[in-house]
């Protein structure tokens, strides 16, 4: 298929098609992270703006360290070093940055709708870093792109996903995506961190942790976003470690062969242990090793890689 898409804002509005299209151009990618010389000319003479309204370790590097790898020219700005902090709008800091001719506006911002306005408004592409506790795309495809290359397949999995999910945008991506690609996906958490209405995007409610985990294929974590929370939504730490965290013990309620899976940043001890973190079945660095390979599909693809030069 040719992928045509000027943006990539949400796993809501790509098809299974297309979400398979990224993968299988990701993993591509990923042979080029393999060799010696880590780097190809693709996107040589194109610049791309990474712009963060949000702290980040994984999706601002991995942006980064995918562009350097296409040889695109790359510039990072934060909101705190920008003329933002003198009163100018998001909307007036776009179009000045778009005067400098960028291909492509990587935006991580705390407003949901944020890339999408953006993309309205401007020629430039722009991709979701991750808007607000709407969505974010890349965490979502770099979790399919390592659960379809560990698993080999997606359809008929059961994903459960744990944790804080009514604060999650990578929850929001990870069920979209994953029921899209077949999967079955189970939620659980306190019930206060679970949005109503949440099964309308195709996930079903777990009782318990316990029940969530119960003959799961995948699990995946989700740390308690404090920062976005306006109460307190459970007792203490060490009571929501006991009810709803992962350790071994839980651990032994899912398949044998269970991949453990977390977006980062985790809270050791809170909703996962160390032992359960660092142990076999988890593949959370695999899915930072990915995140880089996903990155680069996605500024091949929105770039014009596919249609103006070849990969290699
Ligand atoms: N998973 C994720 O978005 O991590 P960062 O906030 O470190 O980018």
């Amino acid at each position: 298929m040719q992928f045509e898409r000027k943006d990539i804002l949400d796993i809501e509005s790509l098809s299974a098609e297309e979400i398979t299209f990224i993968l299988d151009t990701a993993d591509r990618m990923k042979e080029i992270s393999k060799r010696p010389v880590k780097k190809v000319p693709t996107l040589r003479g194109k610049t791309v703006v990474l712009f963060f309204y949000e702290p980040s370790t994984r999706t601002r590097s991995s942006f980064e360290i995918a562009a350097k790898r296409l040889s695109a020219d790359s510039i990072s700005i934060s909101s705190s070093s920008s003329s933002m902090v003198k009163g100018e709008t998001l909307a007036d800091t776009a179009r000045n940055l778009e005067a400098m001719n960028p291909d492509v506006i990587i935006l991580r911002h705390y407003s949901a709708g944020a890339p999408h306005m953006l993309a309205k408004l401007l020629k430039t592409s722009i991709i979701n870093a991750g808007d607000g506790m709407h969505e974010h795309p890349s965490q979502a495809l770099l979790d399919l792109m390592t659960v379809r290359e560990k698993k080999g397949y997606i359809r008929n999995l059961r994903v459960a996903i744990i944790g804080d999910i009514s604060h999650s945008r990578v929850a929001r991506s990870d069920i979209l995506g994953f029921t899209k690609m077949g999967a079955e996906v189970v939620l659980g958490g306190p019930f206060t961190m679970i949005p109503a209405g949440i099964e309308s995007l195709g996930a079903t409610v777990a009782g318990s942790s316990d029940d969530a985990v119960r003959g799961a294929d995948v699990i995946m974590m989700l740390r308690i976003q404090k920062e976005r929370q306006q109460s307190f939504l459970y007792p203490s730490d060490r009571e929501y470690s006991k009810v709803f965290g992962l350790n071994p013990e839980r651990l032994k309620k899912a398949k044998k062969d269970v991949l453990i899976m977390h977006p980062g940043p985790i809270n050791r001890g809170v909703e996962i242990s160390s032992e359960v973190a660092d142990g076999p079945y988890s593949i959370i660095l695999d899915q930072v090793t990915n995140g880089v390979s996903v990155r680069m599909a996605l500024l091949f693809l929105v770039a014009g890689g596919v249609r103006n030069v070849d990969a290699d």
